[in-house]
């Protein structure tokens, strides 16, 4: 009896060796096979780049210079008066949501200067909370109720206010309990494009350029700039330049890119590269991709896809082709793995699942390597600096190179190779939207005026900051004038 147990037991290990082995060799063939297939189609993609049509670089994902975003939208707007191509602004939206009342007077704000200032076309989306008008579970109903007829009288039809139910995140006592709710953004799907907004921040010039971005994107959002340090940006300098021998020289590419849309030739492969160093584990793609692939044995698990590199979408600011599909997806799949998860939140929801860096990279290459020609890519990086600047960083002199050269990787150079920096006061004025930092000041709303929480320079320096006074002024003047707007709220 011993004996046959004892002589299964070596069958039995030798079964387990040999499904190791088999696993390890056909992971190493796929990884050479991958590495091979990679290597052709970077170069592929860097030689042929100028004569390509309708086929898209899936190994890279893509920074689009403001510049460029800026010449899309006047190359459509030429269009429609030149060749009759109407622009249906009725297909746009901005959208806004509230689930809490103190954050109404933004929308104010905001959808006010939309219209009035920077004289947009496209519609104005608030969804606001049910609860909030429900005389049961609301406590400052009649002031909801005015300002939200302010909001309408904007404008009676290119204003439209939605009434939806919040998705709450059971058990959950934090402010941030209801931030799911953002995600209705990516159901309104009467419109085209959507450009969402958090509202606790201030707009500063119109985004309307962001609804021309190339139809295929479905999703684009500036980045976490401020989980960067010095050593990562080196790093990705390094990269650009010798690695893959590229000119780190931003208005190299923004010439190009303005040469290619006058001519109608697709953009999407002269965008410069988010390096991947920022965002990938390794020096090398394939090793990523195939720790991204969840067909692998778990065995190999090695790095895990969930993982998320520390630079990630901000969810500040979006533009988004709302979708039937992508919105089922969210409400299926991916909203059920973690409502009920401590400490995940929107932002978690869109980095971890719908639009994780590392994945994307994995999804794309994958889907590519299947129908070639039928792949478009749908994500695109903004620049942070012109959409997602936050109010902290005027006061953090480590952010002032990062705010001056906002596409990662790249710097704005003269023609000597010397660096053009901008100064902080051209910095906000070139920022479009800059958001309220919460640390170390709460929202400006909950003081009665900007003397309460203003900055000086001495102050300052008791807390351990080095600032110029030219910071400090620059900061307090985005503040002096967001408390101004705010009379408009006065009922
Ligand atoms: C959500 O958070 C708020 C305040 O942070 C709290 O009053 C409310 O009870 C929480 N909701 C749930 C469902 O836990
Ligand atoms: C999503 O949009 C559809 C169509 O407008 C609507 O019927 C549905 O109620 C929306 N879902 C949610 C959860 O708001």
């Amino acid at each position: 009896m011993r004996l046959v147990s004892k002589r299964r037991i070596r069958f039995l290990i030798f079964i387990l060796v040999g499904v190791f082995s088999v696993c390890i060799i056909s992971r190493c063939v796929v990884h050479f096979q991958y590495n091979e297939e990679i290597k052709y189609y970077k170069k592929f993609f860097q030689q042929k780049k100028d004569g390509l049509q309708e086929i898209y670089n899936p190994l890279e994902i893509k920074q689009i210079p403001g510049e460029t975003i800026d010449d899309l939208y006047s190359a459509s707007l030429e269009k429609e008066l030149k060749n009759n191509q109407i622009i249906e602004w009725s297909k746009f939206a901005y959208v806004n949501y509230v689930t809490d009342v103190d954050y109404l007077c933004n929308t104010l704000i905001i959808f006010n200067d939309l219209k009035e200032q920077f004289k947009t076309k496209a519609k104005l989306v608030l969804l606001i909370s049910r609860d909030l008008l429900d005389p049961d579970t609301s406590a400052k109903i009649d002031q909801i109720k005015l300002l939200l007829d302010k909001i309408q009288a904007i404008d009676e039809s290119q204003v439209i206010i939605k009434l939806i139910d919040n998705i709450v995140k059971p058990k959950d006592p934090t402010p941030w309990n209801e931030s799911l709710t953002k995600l209705l953004v990516f159901n309104q799907t009467e419109f085209e494009r959507v450009i969402y907004l958090d509202n606790d921040a201030t707009l500063r010039s119109s985004l309307d350029e962001l609804f021309f971005l190339p139809k295929y994107i479905k999703f684009a959002a500036p980045l976490t700039y401020w989980f960067l340090s010095e050593h990562d940006l080196e790093k990705s300098y390094h990269e650009i330049k010798f690695k893959e021998k590229q000119p780190i020289n931003l208005g190299s590419y923004t010439k190009v890119l303005a040469n290619r849309i006058r001519k109608g030739q697709m953009i999407y492969n002269h965008l410069p590269s988010l390096p991947h160093s920022l965002y990938l584990n390794s020096n090398n793609i394939a090793q990523d991709i195939i720790s991204s692939t969840s067909s692998s044995s778990p065995l190999f698990y090695f790095h895990g896809s969930k993982k998320v590199s520390k630079l990630k979408f901000a969810s500040n600011l979006m533009v988004i082709k709302p979708s039937k599909k992508t919105f089922d997806e969210i409400v299926e799949d991916t909203l059920p793995k973690i409502i009920n998860k401590k400490d995940k939140y929107d932002m978690d929801l869109i980095n971890e699942e719908l639009y994780n860096l590392k994945k994307i990279i994995y999804k794309q290459f994958i889907f590519f390597r299947k129908v070639r020609k039928l792949f478009k890519p749908e994500v695109l990086v903004l620049p942070f600096a012109r959409y997602g600047l936050l109010t902290g960083s005027l006061k953090n002199p480590k952010h002032y190179s990062m705010i001056s050269n906002d596409v990662l990787g790249y710097k704005n150079l003269d023609e000597n190779g010397d660096e053009i920096t901008r100064s902080l006061d051209d910095a906000v004025t070139y920022s479009k939207y800059i958001h309220f930092s919460d640390y170390p000041i709460g929202k400006p709303w909950v003081y009665q005026s900007v003397k309460d929480f203003e900055c000086n320079v001495e102050k300052e320096k008791s807390r351990g900051l080095e600032l110029e006074p030219q910071a400090c002024s620059v900061w307090n003047s985005v503040y002096e004038s967001y408390m101004q707007t705010r009379k408009i709220c006065s009922v």
